[in-house]
């Protein structure tokens, strides 16, 4: 499978390659050259074309993630922060990869990136359209000072970061669906899928993982069942994706250290600026009793208010929609 990042990362440039010379490249021979071209043509978005006196040429230019390239751009008190990065050819789910790192026992702050995920996960049991070489699909293994039980607000920090990171790379009218979703018009850009162990009363490990839209193939965004976008339908331009992992970590990262000191409260301000459900109308799913309200932003541990029956109660966990039709009642 490396070699298959290698080949990949040759051939992303969109210029001819001879098998030959790839041959050499890799160390393997023109046959198998010829084989992993053909695997990369059933996983990749643009086709790999094959001219006999010419050689490989990849269609158009594609981005290949690259770890060196992603630390180029991260300064050197964000790089101290994290023990190691890896970047995967494939892998069920990252966020699966690190739950096993720490089930042997792995301590120190990981980062992973696949360029596809065979078993993506998304929240409340759904799957996580991954297809290769499109998106980005990414998760942290970070160590916490704090217990499970103050973690909560935890994932509304990571997608502040995940929004102001796709804001500063210049996508306009972001928005944050509680608990963690990024919507730009009402439809999905990104998620996060935050996954906990740890003791009740010891410092407890976080596994973050997120998932960005970056290039969705259109025949794999039909697998998506809810509305979705992606960067380069929002920038009309091809995104680097090297750029937009950095992007996001040197948000989050100094987030994710300031939570750990000091909790939820600081950033209440950064979520109402880019609260999608305040003063909407708004239907719950999953909750025991609260079925609908009008949703008036979150309180410090980061849960939902919803007003209810005259009543402002808070909800800690449940999936929300907007009422369609629903005024926004801002009073
Ligand atoms: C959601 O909005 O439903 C959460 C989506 C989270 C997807 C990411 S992709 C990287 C990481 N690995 C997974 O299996 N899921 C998360």
């Amino acid at each position: 499978m490396p070699d298959l990042l290698t080949l990949l990362d040759y051939l992303s440039d969109s210029q001819f390659h001879s098998g030959e010379d790839l041959a050499l490249k890799l160390g393997i021979s023109r046959t198998a050259v010829w084989k992993k071209v053909r695997k990369l043509n059933t996983l990749l978005p643009v086709p790999i074309l094959s001219i006999q006196s010419k050689g490989y040429k990849m269609a158009e230019p594609i981005s290949v993630l690259d770890k060196k390239a992603i630390l180029t751009l991260l300064p050197p008190l964000i790089q101290k922060q994290v023990s190691q990065i890896d970047v995967l050819v494939e892998c069920p789910s990252t966020n699966q990869y690190l739950l096993d790192c720490l089930e042997q026992d792995q301590s120190g702050n990981r980062i992973v990136f696949a360029e596809m995920q065979t078993h993506g996960r998304g929240r409340r049991g759904r799957e996580w359209v991954s297809p290769f070489a499109s998106n980005l699909y990414m998760s942290l293994l970070w160590q916490l000072d704090i217990s499970i039980a103050e973690v909560a607000g935890l994932s509304l920090v990571v997608a502040i970061s995940v929004a102001k990171a796709m804001q500063n790379l210049g996508v306009n009218d972001v928005m944050l669906k509680w608990p963690n979703d990024i919507y730009v018009h009402n439809q999905k850009l990104a998620g996060v899928l935050l996954e906990l162990r740890g003791e009740s009363n010891s410092p407890c490990q976080a596994v973050i993982g997120i998932g960005v839209n970056v290039n969705m193939p259109m025949k794999e965004g039909g697998k998506i069942d809810q509305q979705w976008v992606d960067m380069q339908q929002l920038l009309k331009k091809q995104l680097n994706r090297n750029e937009v992992a950095a992007m996001i970590l040197n948000e989050l990262i100094p987030r994710l250290q300031q939570f750990n000191f000091s909790g939820f409260t600081d950033f209440m301000a950064q979520w109402a600026q880019l609260d999608l459900l305040l003063n909407r109308v708004i239907n719950i799913d999953g909750h025991m009793y609260l079925k609908h309200g009008i949703a008036r932003g979150v309180d410090k541990n980061g849960a939902l208010l919803v007003e209810s029956d005259g009543k402002v109660q808070p909800l800690y966990s449940g999936e929300v929609s907007i009422r369609l039709n629903g005024p926004s009642k801002g009073y």
